[in-house]
């Protein structure tokens, strides 16, 4: 058996992570870059500095980046956030004999998302580190001192009032504690709400007016914890709810409703019924459990919609596809309002493992009860595509769905566009990046 099979996944293959930094121009494309779209393309991923790290989500982050302007790809480059393990590689990530937390002990790999003119790498245990346009770090992002404690990896920025809204989760209490900061960066709230155990909340959901928590059974053990092994596991007697608020509400005013034990890493969108206004509306990409008999990803996620009637207390849970999916997105203009089209990746030809690089990327139309799918061919992995609105846009699905491919043949990756309105045509364009890039986790285009 060569050495490479007995590793495990997210060391192999195209999860392995690269050594170097580059920036790279005269890039090759294939068709044509829309001439509208400037700006930056930026995705985030774990890519472990030592070269090993204990699990997937534990890699240091890196940015890779590709500057789209005038019909050019200016450039490629990739960087490492600059945190702490990244000048202190083999850093433990808890040191058990002085257990201590840092905010800023950041590993700043799952998310990259701009908001009131910065842009801010995330992990949920920390606080954000903020990085310039040229993917050069700036530093840790604390809101003025006024955060000092874990902030999500998955805000959510509200397209009517600017605002971005997050949360954090804890292993000691506060297990959560709500955030809201203002449309010009200002953290104007901090509230801690009650749960009855730690559990892994990796995301939430955000309507026009309210927000929807998941308190899921995916649960941290000290035990574990102090035994060295991956601290979370599903305990499905730990119960499963949803806990609704309204945006400036706290602790007194959650309404929390149970749902069937389940996992949901990733929601797609959600929103206030446009006429009941006692129902709220959650679609996920939801796992039937997570992390059950090991701490490999041995479930799939299909889309599910949670209709929630607060007047009855109860949840309608319904599966709408069963296809296998991540990585859901929308417009960001439909960010916490009704929407009609959602995108994810299928992760169909993806060796059973749920996320990284699919086969597939496919739109839901969710009012008429289809979807279409963009097949990347044999060999050609997606990752997260993000949608760029269209600059002139009439329909909601007019835009681009933009995200790195894995050709398996070449050993390298593309940044691929496509058109949002017809997903399954030939690409728009497609950018040849001179070297790989490993699969990661979410990213954003942060216009120019
Ligand atoms: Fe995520």
């Amino acid at each position: 058996m060569a050495v490479t099979d007995q590793l495990p996944f997210h060391l192999k293959g195209n999860y392995a992570p690269i050594g170097d930094e580059i920036t790279a121009t005269d890039l090759e494309v294939t068709g044509e870059i829309p001439p509208e779209l400037d700006g930056r393309y930026l995705r985030n991923g774990a890519n472990p500095i030592t070269g090993e790290s204990e699990h997937w989500f534990f890699g240091d982050g890196m940015i890779h980046g590709v500057r789209l302007s005038g019909g050019r790809a200016e450039w490629y480059r990739n960087r490492y956030v600059r945190t702490p393990y990244y000048h202190q590689p083999g850093k433990p990530l808890i040191d058990l004999e002085n257990p201590t937390f840092d905010s800023a002990d950041s590993k700043a790999n799952t998310h990259v998302v701009a908001h009131a003119g910065r842009i801010l790498c995330l992990e949920e245990g920390h606080v954000p580190y903020e990085i310039d346009g040229e993917l050069e770090t700036v530093g840790p992002h604390t809101f003025d001192g006024r955060l000092d404690s874990a902030f999500t990896a998955h805000p959510k920025i509200c397209p009517r009032t600017g605002e971005m809204i997050g949360f954090g989760y804890g292993m000691a209490p506060p297990y959560l504690t709500y955030h809201r900061v203002s449309a010009d960066g200002e953290l104007i709230q901090s509230s801690e709400i009650d749960l009855p155990a730690p559990v892994m909340m990796h995301d939430f959901n955000v309507t026009d007016r309210r927000v929807v928590f998941m308190d899921l059974p995916v649960v941290f053990s000290l035990d574990r914890a102090l035994a060295g092994t991956m601290p979370f596991a599903f305990e499905p007697d730990n119960g499963a709810r949803l806990g609704v608020m309204p945006r400036d509400g706290d602790n007194d005013t959650v309404r929390w409703i149970e749902v069937e034990p389940c996992y949901v890493f990733h929601p797609v969108n959600s929103y206030d019924h446009p006429t009941e206004p006692d129902r709220v509306v959650v679609d996920v990409a939801r796992y039937p459990s997570m992390w059950a008999a090991s701490p490999e990803f041995d479930e799939v996620a299909t889309l599910w919609r949670w209709e929630i009637d607060l007047a009855a207390g109860s949840v309608a849970e319904t599966q709408l596809d069963d296809r296998p999916i991540e990585f859901g997105r929308v417009p960001d203009s439909r960010v916490a309002q009704d929407y009609r089209f959602g995108y994810a990746v299928s992760s169909g030809d993806n060796d059973g493992l749920v996320a990284g690089g699919g086969s597939a990327l496919v739109k839901y139309d969710l009012e008429a009860g289809t979807s279409s799918a963009h097949e990347f061919g044999r060999g050609r992995q997606p990752g997260e595509m993000v949608f760029v609105p269209a600059e002139h846009r009439a329909a909601e699905d007019d835009g681009y769905l933009m995200g790195y491919v894995y050709d398996r043949a070449d050993d390298r990756s593309d940044l691929v566009i496509l058109d949002a309105a017809d997903v399954a045509a030939e690409p728009l364009a497609t950018v040849h990046l001179p070297r790989r890039v490993p699969f990661g986790f979410h990213g954003s285009w942060v216009p120019a």
